[in-house]
């Protein structure tokens, strides 16, 4: 059972200069929280407690002061740096302690996804004890991704990086699953020609394994890529529609902490009246009753 979840959260978010300048991108808003607070409560959701999130050191400090040890939301926050942007497989080599002799989750942090029925879909991937699960979502214009063409086993037959001729209109989206092997695996790997280590070439370790299968989102669900202005707003524009509609927040760390039963109603009342004078603290009061 995958126990650990790891939240790469660096990175230099070029794409959103000059936002960027003032705060690191996965503290932007969407809609009315933290970007970072959705790939946190997909963790939380997916029943993953310890978690360390990976930032630079310019960044950390911010990152921390907002989620602090994470007993607010009754799971286990660890922190650690990444130097300079060196590769998505880095986070296995800065987090090989955390890891541990366990398989590992890895979420981006500017990972967003909306979905149902979680656990239907997720089981396989939790239950993993060799081999790794990446995640799938459709997507009109895959030629800008990693894109995963699959057998009807769902093994994973390639995955191609931005090709100009799509082998399936799925792309990798930012969140992993992979066997206690992939501290070792991510030391072995060689930078690319961009100078990072690529995601793509340890996917490809275990595919040539024979032990890379895939999972993919649900009609039902929606993944959100908020990396440049553009899809920054219409992640925020998504969340507002859903939740003016709906009456319900998405992502909302203390209402999933305290479904998932981490925390005490005496815990959320806390966190309610912090917030009190917002419509977020205005919510948390609303679900204490
Ligand atoms: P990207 O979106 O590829 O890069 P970026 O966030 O720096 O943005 P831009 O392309 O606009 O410059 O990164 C995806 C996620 O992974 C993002 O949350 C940042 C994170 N990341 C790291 O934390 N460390 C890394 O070494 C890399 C490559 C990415």
């Amino acid at each position: 059972m995958i126990r650990r979840g790891i939240i790469l959260a660096g990175g230099t978010g070029t794409r959103l200069k000059p936002l960027t300048d003032v705060v690191c991108k996965q503290l932007l808003p969407v809609y009315d929280k933290p970007m970072l607070h959705y790939p946190l409560a997909t963790l939380m959701l997916l029943g993953i407690k310890e978690i360390l999130i990976i930032s630079t050191p310019k960044d950390l400090p911010a990152i921390k002061a907002n989620l602090g040890d994470g007993s607010d939301y009754g799971i286990s926050l660890q922190y650690a740096e990444q130097k300079e942007p060196r590769g998505l497989p880095d986070a296995f080599i800065i987090g090989a302690d955390f890891i541990g002799q366990e398989p590992v989750c890895l979420i981006l942090g500017d990972n967003i996804l909306y979905w149902g029925q979680l656990k239907m879909v997720w089981g396989d991937c939790l239950n993993l004890t060799e081999g790794a699960y990446i995640v799938g979502a459709r997507t009109r214009n895959p030629e800008q991704f990693g894109v995963i063409e699959y057998d009807t086993d769902n093994n994973v037959l390639s995955i191609e990086e931005k090709p100009e001729n799509p082998k399936s209109s799925i792309a990798a989206i930012g969140l992993y699953f992979y066997d206690n092997q992939v501290v070792k695996l991510a030391r072995e790997l060689e930078p690319s020609p961009r100078g990072e280590l690529e995601i793509t070439d340890l996917n490809n370790v275990y595919l040539k394994a024979g032990k890379l299968k895939a999972t993919f989102l649900s009609r039902g669900s929606t993944w959100l890529d908020a990396g440049t202005v553009t899809s920054l707003m219409d992640a925020s524009n998504f969340f507002k529609i859903i939740e003016d509609r709906q009456g319900i927040k998405i992502c909302c760390l203390e209402e999933v902490a305290f479904n998932m039963k981490y925390i005490t109603k005496e815990q959320l009342r806390k966190k309610a009246t912090q917030y009190q004078k917002s419509q977020y603290g205005e919510y948390l009061i609303k679900l204490l009753y």
